[in-house]
């Protein structure tokens, strides 16, 4: 894939009802973890479901650095890991994608060591990885820090019990991954139970690790010697169904998405019933029906999963927008994640925000603007807003969304939707 700079647009004409089925891509969120997994086994593993975003090509690139051989071809990836040299993730890359930083405890557990640019802060505040370091050097890994590089050095790791203060997905899977070929039994508690974290589990398992408690807050790992390559098909992204599911609500559509299992979404979907939208589940899809102006105010409160989806927050206050009386979002898990606020203002939406909560004052007409995406998710919040608003509406940075969603246009367009990528001068986004 690839896409141009940052001068990439997105032209949405709204106001249009959005109908029809989508197949969900391979979850980004899993398939970055399983590729990092990958580095365990000396060897071939294959990936299918493998979305072609972004993200995914920047662990891609990664895993080149590394020394890998990879291939990516049809959602189909082949990872060789045979010749793995080097142990350094460099800063410009750490930098464009923090999920880099998932390749510290594969690289120690099976080389004993791993050098990887320390992520600093980005635009969802800072980002600490103090409790991946924690773990890993309570596996008797040995810490250093200096120009803006941290590096973990162990001849073998060793299992400890563990208490995370704070389930952190990152770091779950990170000494998840450390510890499946250390030294002895590891005990994570309160480990993350995200979905994806289940996924990479399977993965490990199929490469010949011992796990037990997978998706719950508990995660026992018994150390093998070594692993072999294994294949495996990525889950499909909760956080994609989502946006799509919105997408048609927002726009008193009618969307299926397909590829999904409708209990990962569970209080996503509970929210959506609350909010007036009929949502009917089946065992491997979800469908959606919405009519905005029947829409009633809920509040939220993002959580670990099975909280409520914090890659879910940005696009849900678009219906929030829209549904008559007042709602109230509580963002739990980033500290910065209302950054885009400002841009749904400028199409018309009333929030009000201090601290980690926002109050969104509904009832509100949306009007097409240029707007620019702060992120991943709040641009595809503003995409779902774009579609929702009357006339014309201009994504600036669009490129944020290459990150986490394939073909992103080409699935609205499925759907309907008039929307269009552009990398040449604006088109007059005045409201006609
Ligand atoms: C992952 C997801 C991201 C999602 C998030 C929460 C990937 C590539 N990204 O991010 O899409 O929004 O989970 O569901 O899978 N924290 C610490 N110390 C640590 C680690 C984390 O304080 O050592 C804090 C972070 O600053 C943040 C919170 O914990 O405020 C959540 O982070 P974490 O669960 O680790 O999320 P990521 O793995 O970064």
């Amino acid at each position: 894939m690839s896409r141009d700079s940052g001068e990439s647009r997105l032209i949405i004409r709204g106001g249009g009802r959005l109908s029809g089925k989508i197949v969900v891509s391979g979850a980004k969120n899993s398939a970055l973890k399983l590729m990092a997994a990958s580095l365990l086994a000396p060897g071939v593993s294959v990936l299918h479901n493998v979305p072609d975003i972004q993200d995914v090509q920047t662990m891609r690139e990664l895993l080149e650095h590394l020394g890998a051989v990879v291939d990516f071809a049809d959602a189909t990836m082949t990872v060789d890991t045979a010749a793995v040299q080097s142990h350094v993730a460099p800063y410009e890359l750490v930098q464009r994608m923090r999920a880099s930083i998932q390749i510290m405890g594969p690289l120690v557990a099976r080389f004993g060591r791993a050098r990887v640019a320390m992520p600093g802060g980005c635009n969802l505040g800072p980002r600490k990885i103090d409790i991946h370091l924690r773990g890993l050097a309570g596996m008797g890994g040995e810490i250093r820090s200096g120009h803006g590089f941290v590096e973990v050095k162990a001849d073998k790791l060793r299992g400890i019990d563990m208490f995370l203060e704070y389930p952190s997905v990152g770091a779950t899977e990170n000494l998840l991954m450390a510890a499946v070929l250390a030294e002895g039994t590891t005990t994570l508690e309160n480990a993350a139970r995200e979905p994806e974290i289940v996924d990479l589990c399977k993965f490990l398992v199929s490469m010949g690790a011992d796990i037990e408690g997978a998706g719950t807050s508990t995660v026992r790992i018994t150390g093998v010697r070594e692993l072999h390559p294994a294949e495996h098909t990525v889950l499909g992204d909760r956080i994609e169904a989502g946006t799509f599911l919105i997408a048609g609500a927002v726009t008193g559509g009618d969307v299926e998405v397909v590829g999904i299992s409708p209990h990962v979404l569970d209080l996503f979907l509970f929210k959506l019933r609350a909010m007036g939208v009929h949502v009917q589940e089946n065992t491997r899809s979800i469908r959606a029906v919405g009519d905005p102006a029947a829409f009633t105010a809920v509040d939220i409160a993002t959580l670990p999963y099975p909280g409520f989806p914090t890659d879910l927050q940005a696009q849900m206050m678009v219906p929030l927008s829209l549904a008559s009386g007042v709602s109230l979002v509580t963002e739990n898990v980033f500290e910065k994640r209302f950054g885009f606020v400002d841009e749904l203002v400028r199409l018309g939406a009333e929030i009000r925000v201090d601290g980690n909560h926002a109050v969104i004052i509904g009832g509100r007409t949306l009007t097409g603007a240029i707007v620019r995406c702060p992120d991943l998710r709040a641009g595809a919040a503003l995409a779902l807003a774009g579609l929702a608003a009357e006339g014309f509406t201009e994504l600036r940075d669009v490129l944020h969304v290459d990150r986490g969603y394939e073909r992103f246009e080409e699935k609205l367009q499925m759907l309907g939707a008039e929307a269009e990528r552009t990398g040449a001068e604006p088109l007059s986004c005045a409201s006609d």
